[in-house]
């Protein structure tokens, strides 16, 4: 398909800059109508490719939101009047919480660590800008307490690996590998309080996660709130308590960069390098799993690994951690995928029976997932699959518009629907413009 990619690129600056509210991008208008987390670190390396002034703004505005134990919540709430959104700030009631700050408002649990190789990114973009190395030292230490919360507050064994107590902050928030887990949840004595969902008034129900699992998320906030969203009886009393491989990849790729960075700008990185050094032994020996020929994550109230093949996995590509023989193993499935019949990467494994590529993260092709795969295949010398992962997304956003998500299956494609979720979306105009003009 022949793709103008002047034409995206001009569409996805329009996109930016109509989420822009006041220094911080929404993802997207309406569905999500606050910053999120991660989202924003994706934004910032698009902006990186023709606003500064935007990435920058974009990180110090998500900063504002920096609890006193490091914690980076996963939602700024900026403002207080904005009601189309469950849970909104009111819900969370992070005053719980001394270290919470009380404006902006927040979320109490966070997201994907992606913040150590975003500052990178911009280096790399910029190196010889002495406003970035500005940037860069002063936003350093805050990432590095980001990083510190992980391992004080979510490593209960000292092992080098995080865990997660709500699928929310996995990123997959509805992953048919969290419904072991989350089906153990007791939701018949839980006493949930009453609530309203915002999200499929706005977008269509069969492309977000179900009545079922918003009673089990509801359930996880009111079990964090009890803990004042730190406190040991998190892990003591969860039972979604999970070592997420991609969170772990994105916080080893992240601690990465913290160490390269710290290094050329003479900062104390000893500690860093001392978790980095636990964590990805620990990551190789407790999450790789020989059979599926992928990495995975571990429940650890169960103690075992969870087992199915999952887009997670693919992210340690993006961080480094696997062997050459490991890596081949994850990019034999992808491609298998792009030879029969699949935009590359299904969020799921095509073959299970829990698949199902219109429903969020339960088979779609997410558009940052393809950035990271994309970096990581070229990272272990496979530029032509790197090339479809770019290709694939590219051609999904020329036919159907900057989505939220994508389906997977070509042949539908053909015939239904092709883009889910929101419209107009900043990840994925930020991350297409940047495989474009960065790549
Ligand atoms: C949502 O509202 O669906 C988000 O993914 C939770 O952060």
């Amino acid at each position: 398909m022949k793709i103008n990619e002047l034409e995206l690129v001009a569409q996805a600056k329009e996109i930016l800059y109509g989420n822009l509210r006041g220094g911080f991008t929404v993802p997207t208008a309406r569905l999500y109508p606050f910053q999120w987390n991660w989202d924003s670190g994706f934004v910032s390396i698009g902006f990186a490719n023709f606003d500064l002034e935007a990435a920058f703004s974009e990180i110090h505005s998500l900063l504002k939101g920096q609890w006193t134990n490091g914690m980076i919540p996963h939602i700024i709430f900026h403002s207080e009047t904005e009601k189309d959104y469950f849970p909104n700030w009111d819900f969370w009631e992070t005053n719980v919480n001394p270290g919470a700050p009380n404006t902006p408002k927040t979320s109490g649990i966070t997201q994907p660590p992606v913040l150590g190789f975003v500052l990178e990114q911009l280096w790399e973009k910029h190196p010889d800008n002495p406003q970035v190395v500005d940037f860069i030292k002063a936003v350093f230490p805050k990432i590095v307490d980001f990083h510190q919360f992980w391992y004080e507050y979510r490593d209960p064994y000292r092992e080098g690996l995080v865990f997660i107590y709500h699928p929310w902050e996995s990123g997959r928030d509805n992953s048919p590998l969290w419904d072991a887990p989350m089906n153990r949840i007791d939701l018949e004595n839980a006493n949930l309080p009453y609530y309203q969902r915002r999200d499929i008034t706005i977008a269509d129900a069969s492309e977000r996660p179900t009545k079922l699992q918003y009673d089990q998320y509801v359930y996880l906030l009111q079990l964090g709130k009890k803990h004042l969203y730190e406190g040991k009886g998190i892990a003591e009393e969860s039972e979604f308590l999970i070592q997420d491989s991609m969170i772990n990849a994105l916080l080893i790729s992240s601690n990465d960069s913290l160490i390269r960075i710290g290094k050329k700008l003479n900062l104390d990185v000893g500690k860093i390098e001392e978790w980095q050094q636990q964590s990805k032994k620990a990551y190789n020996d407790k999450l790789w799993n020989d059979s599926l020929g992928t990495y995975t994550g571990y429940d650890l109230r169960q103690q075992e690994q969870l087992p199915y093949w999952e887009i997670g996995g693919t992210s340690a590509l993006f961080a480094g951690i696997p062997s050459a023989e490991k890596a081949q193993k994850i990019v034999d499935h992808l491609k298998e995928l792009n030879n029969s019949g699949y935009f590359i990467m299904p969020s799921f494994d095509v073959h299970h029976e829990y698949f199902d590529s219109r429903r969020y993260w339960r088979g779609p092709v997410w558009p940052q997932m393809n950035w990271l795969i994309y970096f990581g295949l070229q990272r272990y010398g496979y530029p032509e699959m790197a090339d479809i992962v770019k290709q694939d997304l590219l051609e999904l956003v020329s036919r159907f518009g900057f989505h939220e998500y994508f389906e997977a299956q070509k042949h539908l494609v053909e015939t239904t629907h092709g883009g889910y979720g929101g419209k107009s979306f900043s990840w994925t105009a930020s991350l297409v413009l940047d495989l474009i003009l960065a790549t």
